[in-house]
């Protein structure tokens, strides 16, 4: 049975993947499809792992202050993911900010696993953390 903290790991290291083909593949107008794929990815993870993992987490002190730090690194990553729309929109090289992205990515993705999870894991119950992972899953396809 798959806990929350397996199903949220699957998504990072898809993440990490797309960004690295990405960045290693770059070829402008051709990575535009990759970067869509990228970017739908990072915002459909983000929107439930709040709703269905932040939440819980906002309402225990232990684990507030990360939590709502983790939120915050979401917009920043937000922030980035809008500069990259419009160096495409306005056709420039947005390879500065792709890297950008992959940096921030990679850093909260580390800060999550790191930090976040491990203080997480003493706050749920086994069964609750099976029951997170099924509504994760569900919500998410
Ligand atoms: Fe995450
Ligand atoms: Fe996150």
């Amino acid at each position: 049975m798959n806990n929350i903290f397996d199903q949220l790991k699957k998504d990072h290291y898809v993440q990490k993947n797309m960004l690295k083909s990405l960045i290693e593949n770059y070829n402008s107008i051709e990575s535009v499809a990759d970067y869509i794929a990228l970017k739908n990815e990072l915002t459909e993870h983000a929107k439930y792992e709040e709703r269905i993992f932040y939440k819980p987490l906002i309402s225990f002190d232990e684990s507030q202050d990360k939590a709502r730090h983790g939120i915050a690194e979401h917009q920043q990553i937000d922030k980035c993911i809008e500069n990259i729309d419009k160096k495409i929109a306005s056709q420039e090289d947005w390879r500065y900010y792709l890297k950008k992205l992959q940096d921030l990515v990679e850093h909260h993705i580390e800060e999550e696993e790191e930090s976040l999870f491990q203080i997480a894991q003493n706050l749920f119950t086994d069964t609750k953390k099976e029951k997170l992972a099924d509504n994760f899953y569900e919500q998410r396809s």
